[in-house]
């Protein structure tokens, strides 16, 4: 059994241990912000927080998520107010959409480790992360805002 905990509520876990844990939150949850881009920790779009740390949650088993404090894109502020998700529509970031909670996920956690990141930060953090809508500049822009060194 793998219990661990999600966007604050512990779950517990019986299925395959090696499932990923993409499948668990889309599919056990219906927590379906978190999407399935690549399926091989490539694109970002299934990025989530584990222990506060961005991870690609198509490529981590459930065994690796035992005991760990799990935010998906539902759980990062309860009203979507996190200041990355603030500066995301003050920046009108989101083209197609389908990238951006990962991207969201990614930038919460890179200010979370450096909370006035320079641009260098910004591209060497979310370089994993695909937008085939190539919004690429307005993410930047909003992780300046979201971080208070510019306005939107
Ligand atoms: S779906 Fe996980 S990195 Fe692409
Ligand atoms: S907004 Fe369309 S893939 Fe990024």
């Amino acid at each position: 059994m793998v219990k661990l905990r999600i966007n604050g509520v512990n779950r517990q876990f019986d299925g395959d241990p090696d499932m990923p844990l993409l499948w668990y939150v889309r599919d056990n949850l219906e927590m379906t912000g978190t999407k399935y881009g690549c399926g091989m920790g490539l694109c970002g779009a299934c990025t989530v927080l584990v222990d506060g740390k961005a991870t690609r949650s198509c490529v981590t088993p459930m065994k690796a998520a035992a005991g760990k404090k799990i935010t998906t894109i539902e759980g990062l502020h309860p009203k979507g107010e996190h200041p990355v998700q603030t500066a995301w529509r003050e920046c009108a970031v989101a083209q197609c959409g389908y990238c951006q909670s990962g991207q969201i996920m990614q930038a919460a956690s890179l200010l979370s480790e450096k909370p006035k990141p320079t641009d260098k930060d910004i591209d060497d953090a979310m370089q994993g992360n695909i937008c085939r809508c190539g919004t690429y500049q307005r993410i930047r822009k909003a992780i300046h805002v979201a971080a208070g060194q510019v306005k939107a």
